[in-house]
């Protein structure tokens, strides 16, 4: 039996489905909220969650989250992609790069005029295959009250709108700031 691909906008993202994410997420990054986690991200973010399931049970997953930021004195739509995780027995089957792509689809059909990740290096090939480029510009994160603190993960970036593929060098050469990463 084939995994199915379900797309939920986040209130409509089904209570099994959501704690199957979020142990997983607990699991493998305890670090996130202290692991407190209770939804893969917040209703203000707006995600809209990739799943491929079997019946009740979650195989691959997925987010996009939306934010608007300032950079470089333009204001941003940024799209976010998360929480990519295939649960273990079921990997290097091209599951993940099934919710990559979706999501990737999603997010270049969108009003989002660019989109990053944040990543290991040794999974930046797995994501260009859906379109993803390597930028090499400084992401720092200015956290909650602490010193800012720059990201030593990879950031992989999509330019979609004209706005954002005629601002790709801002991204290259000016530090992009964030509250958080993703
Ligand atoms: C990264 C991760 C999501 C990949 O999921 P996956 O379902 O194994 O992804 P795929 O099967 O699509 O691709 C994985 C690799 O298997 C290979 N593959 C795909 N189908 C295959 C098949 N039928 N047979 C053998 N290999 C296959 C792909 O070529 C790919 O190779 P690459 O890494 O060199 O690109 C998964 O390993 C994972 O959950 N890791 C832990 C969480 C994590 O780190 N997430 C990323 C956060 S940024």
């Amino acid at each position: 039996m084939q995994p199915r691909l379900m797309i939920y906008r986040h209130d409509e993202f089904p209570c099994h489905l959501n704690w199957q994410a979020v142990s997983f997420i607990r699991a493998v990054w305890p670090w996130i909220n202290n692991g407190l986690l209770r939804e893969t991200y917040g209703a203000h973010l707006r995600p809209v969650h990739f799943a491929l399931v079997l019946e009740d049970l979650l195989i691959s997953y997925a987010a996009v989250i939306e934010m608007t930021i300032g950079h470089t004195g333009e204001t941003v739509r940024l799209f976010g992609l998360g929480n990519v995780f295939t649960y273990p027995s079921f990997r290097k089957q091209g599951y993940g790069s099934q919710v990559v792509t979706a999501a990737t689809q999603y997010i270049q059909s969108s009003a989002a005029d660019v989109a990053a990740l944040f990543c290991e290096p040794n999974l930046a090939g797995f994501y260009a295959k859906a379109g993803w480029q390597e930028i090499h510009g400084v992401t720092i994160f200015t956290g909650k009250g602490g010193l800012p603190t720059a990201s030593a993960a990879t950031r992989m970036m999509l330019f979609v709108s004209e706005k954002g593929r005629s601002g790709r060098g801002a991204f290259e050469s000016a530090p992009l700031s964030l509250q958080h990463g993703w």
